[in-house]
């Protein structure tokens, strides 16, 4: 059977193999969690996952960028103000390095508030002699590496619930209480980006948009009069692995009739859940939310073209956005025969890049890594296989946090292998801290202004 040619509902999903989904042991108290779910309230509104599509749909069209950013997993431990505060500031600090750059409206979606489920490589984990099952992400187990901690447990849906909840109502909070005033840019630097190699380009940047604020001021345009200036919007994000809770948290919208999950703005499929005839594609195709789908470098393009045509069946520019993730020694043997074909079917897409996840390697004292140097390289050739393409490159996926953590190599500060044991905090794979998070920002303005240049032009 394949996704697409049945019936949708919310739950039909479960008639087509899913991958990547946990076993749980008790089915009994399964369905009292999904019953529980299903009659909490949403957790974003229909209108709001509107307004996202509307701005993916003028990324589409050349005139935006997205910026999606935030943990590889969130954790039920490290739940703090502080921390969503800080990741909530540098997505802020990189989305006005990337306005400037791009001369162009950057679309905030956080990688935040729901990214609680992880794919794992393999079913279990090995540490001197004894296997257990993987971890999963705090949605489903436990990261500990005990027998007890690993078995998934139906009850975590709820709590990953409610720690969603209370990580939007602080977004929200921030977002429009004034924390993201653009008069107050200057204020967001943090102790640790005092002593940054690209602390003058940051201030050159302030300093220019208190000039320009300033300017604005005396033709009358103020916070009063224009609310983007005094807030921002910042939309959610997650993979929408774990279905049972996907499912539940779906709605049907009462002004539109039309079903969307409402546990995230935007919900992604990953490189392993993305197999045509499977559960995730038949889940997603029905929903109204803006989609994503990572393509790793074995994509082809038939895939991607079947994988359009399921998602994205009316060709709605901002329904689809692919996120490559091929690596950067990979990318430019496989991401231009994708681009061909879908401009040659005259397809809407929005090409977004994750530079992350192609690029990670393992160190030889142990730790899961990426270098900051092939992180940029997979960027800037995203940037120039797109311009030579004549497609637009419309967005950056990163992994990252406000934290000053050392999980990825290299950057101004030059962390080493050895480095790395210093501050490594993630439970699965690294971030760039925000340090690298800004360095990375100016970075890439040279490359975004020139992709910007082709758009206005053409
Ligand atoms: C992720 O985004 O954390 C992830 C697992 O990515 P991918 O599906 O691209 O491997
Ligand atoms: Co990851």
């Amino acid at each position: 059977m394949t996704a697409s040619k049945t019936a949708w509902s919310a739950n039909s999903w479960r008639k087509f193999p899913a991958q990547q989904q946990p076993d749980y042991q008790d089915l009994a108290q399964l369905q009292a969690v999904e019953a529980q779910l299903k009659s909490f309230p949403p957790l974003v509104f229909a209108e709001e996952i509107r307004s996202l599509e509307r701005h993916l749909g003028n990324v589409c069209r050349g005139n935006g960028f997205l910026l999606q950013g935030g943990d590889c997993a969130e954790s039920f431990q490290d739940f703090t103000a502080p921390k969503i505060r800080d990741t909530f500031k540098v997505i802020l600090q990189m989305a006005i390095v990337l306005t400037f750059a791009g001369s162009c409206p950057v679309t905030k979606v956080a990688r935040m508030a729901g990214q609680y489920a992880k794919p794992r490589s393999g079913d279990f984990e090995t540490i001197d002699g004894l296997s257990l099952p993987s971890y999963r992400g705090d949605i489903i187990n436990g990261p500990d590496f005990t027998a007890d901690a690993r078995i998934p447990d139906p009850n975590r849906m709820i709590t990953a619930y409610h720690h969603s909840a209370a990580c939007l109502n602080l977004l929200r909070a921030f977002a429009q209480g004034g924390l993201a005033d653009l008069h107050k840019v200057h204020k967001w630097n943090m102790s640790f980006v005092e002593s940054n190699p690209h602390k003058d380009k940051y201030q050159e940047l302030v300093t220019k948009l208190e000039e320009a604020l300033r300017f604005m001021k005396v033709l009358g345009i103020t916070a009063e009069t224009h609310p983007t200036i005094h807030e921002t919007e910042l939309f959610t994000s997650h993979e929408a692995l774990l279905l049972p809770y996907e499912e539940a948290l779906t709605r049907i919208d009462t002004l539109t009739g039309m079903p969307y999950n409402c546990s995230a703005h935007m919900v992604w499929i990953g490189e392993r859940t993305r197999q045509l005839d499977h559960a995730h594609v038949e889940f997603f195709r029905g929903l109204n939310n803006p989609l994503g789908v990572k393509l790793g470098p074995n994509t082809k393009a038939d895939d991607a073209i079947a994988l359009i045509d399921a998602l994205n069946p009316e060709n709605k520019p901002g329904r689809l956005t692919f996120i490559t993730r091929m690596g950067a020694d990979k990318l430019a043997d496989h991401l231009p025969q994708l681009i061909r074909r879908v401009q040659a079917e005259g397809r809407h897409v929005v090409w977004s890049s994750d530079p992350m996840h192609g690029n990670t390697v393992k160190t030889d004292n142990g730790f899961k890594t990426r270098n900051f140097d092939a992180i940029v390289r997979e960027l800037e050739q995203f940037f120039a296989i797109h311009q030579a393409e004549g497609s637009y490159a419309g967005g950056i996926h990163l992994e990252m946090t406000g934290e000053d953590v050392t999980e990825c190599t290299g950057g101004a500060y030059a962390i080493s292998e050895s480095d790395l044991a210093q501050r490594y905090k993630s439970q699965c794979d690294p971030r760039l801290n925000a340090d690298q998070v800004i360095e990375l920002a100016f970075l890439v303005s040279k490359s975004l202004a020139n992709a910007r240049q082709g758009q206005t032009s053409s």
